[in-house]
């Protein structure tokens, strides 16, 4: 594997490569766990030659949040990235990506849904998201981009840009790698205590208590939120939201929704998590081809 810092240099590389068959890509922080390499096996499966990026974002971070102390592990991201077969990985510079101020960059933003939910408590955070990635896709122009359905929101904004802007790209959304008692894996984890460690699988099990709900045929949704939130509190987390929504519009969910999906983001201490569950309707008393046509 190589690692290339500079554009010119990478677009060099990448046109050997992509003469040779398909390139998946892999945007990350870095810090990888194995929720990421389980992002780059399934752009493996997929493209001929897998192109990773390490770039720690500051315009998707807000002034008061961890950019400074987001953990940064080049050695061991490169050791893991070459035993999983990437072919490169791009580390650019935040002068390299955004050789013009922070302020004056272009920016792109997927309107609505941004605004929503992690969008609410982390005003511009999807704008950051949506062109670093617009960015980098440019760069390194991938036939498909892989990301994790972890970060469900994150996925809906970069599909939805991807459509509206009628980018070339196929966005793959891939499971949520869990540890053994089912928390999320996240490089913020490290920022848990070990007593916050301990507690913090409670948001998995209160978002599956939700979806139990659900399925045995509980459809007041707000009222369903509501209980969930009282429930993470008394567990010790301090609840940021949790909502019930269509998982295809991320929206308060209609008589036509086909699937649900409960979102929820809440803090232990420092860490600041979020995770989230799908329900198929079909599995909820819909008709099997409701599950089917998904
Ligand atoms: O999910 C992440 O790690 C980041 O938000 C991403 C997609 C790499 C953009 O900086």
């Amino acid at each position: 594997m190589r690692t290339i810092e500079q554009t010119a240099a990478l677009r060099e590389e990448l046109a050997s490569l992509r003469a040779r068959g398909e390139i998946g890509f892999v945007p990350t922080m870095g810090n990888l766990h194995q929720g990421h390499l389980q992002l780059v096996r399934e752009a493996k499966r997929r493209a001929r030659h897998v192109v990773a990026s390490i770039f720690v974002n500051p315009l998707q971070f807000g002034p008061e949040e961890d950019l400074d102390k987001y953990p940064r592990t080049l050695a061991a991201d490169q050791e893991a990235l070459t035993a999983e077969g990437v072919s490169l990985l791009f580390t650019p510079s935040v002068e390299t990506l955004y050789p013009v101020p922070l302020e004056q960059q272009t920016r792109v933003s997927v309107p609505g849904i941004s605004s929503l939910y992690c969008g609410a408590s982390r005003p511009g955070h999807f704008d950051g998201v949506a062109t670093v990635v617009c960015k980098l896709f440019n760069i390194v122009q991938p036939d498909i981009a892989v990301f994790g359905r972890k970060d469900y929101q994150q996925l809906a904004v970069i599909r939805r840009m991807v459509g509206d802007l009628a980018m070339p790209v196929e966005i793959l959304g891939v499971d949520t790698v869990r540890e053994q008692d089912g928390l999320a894996m996240s490089s913020r984890n490290q920022y848990l205590r070990p007593e916050e460690r301990a507690l913090a699988p409670g948001l998995y099990t209160t978002l599956r208590g939700g979806a139990e709900r659900i399925r045995a045929g509980e459809r007041d949704y707000r009222q369903l939120a509501a209980d969930l939130r009282t429930q993470l509190d008394s567990m010790g987390f301090r609840s940021d939201y949790i909502e019930v929504v269509d998982a295809d519009t991320l929206l308060s969910p209609g008589p036509e929704a086909r699937c649900l999906a409960i979102l929820a983001a809440a803090w232990l201490g420092a860490a600041r998590l979020i995770d989230n569950v799908e329900i198929p309707l079909a599995a909820a008393g819909g008709s099997s081809q409701e599950e089917s046509s998904r």
